[in-house]
């Protein structure tokens, strides 16, 4: 496998006047840069992967982001929450419960803790 996980942050951007507003509007830019760069720094270019993306359909609970191959979903992410992501997810393999994003459309219960 090329990557052990892919992080897709999304970073659609709308009219400020679309009711469905969007993740570039709350800075998920400033999120994938700060991701891009604790992964370089912590040396894991080689297995993991941020990539911006377009709409992940998860408008509503943004900026969101998921991650493969596990399917994990976050929402209302910030920049300050990057380091968390990385160490106990990532490498560590324990998903942020409080950054999951709490319908199970996107997280099933298991990962809700239910
Ligand atoms: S705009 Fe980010 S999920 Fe739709």
């Amino acid at each position: 496998m090329r990557f052990n996980h892919h992080i897709f942050i999304c970073e659609n951007l709308r009219a400020e006047d679309d009711p469905k507003g969007c993740c570039a509007a709350k800075g998920s830019a400033a999120i994938r840069h700060a991701m891009k760069s604790e992964i370089k720094k912590r040396g894991l270019r080689a297995e993991v992967r941020a990539n911006a993306a377009g709409c992940l359909d998860a408008c509503e609970f943004g900026p969101s982001i998921v991650v493969y191959p596990e399917g994990v979903w976050y929402g209302g992410v910030t920049e300050g929450d990057v380091t968390e992501i990385l160490e106990s997810h990532i490498i560590g393999g324990r998903p942020v419960e409080r950054l999951l994003i709490r319908d199970t459309k996107y997280n099933q219960e298991l990962k809700l803790g239910k």
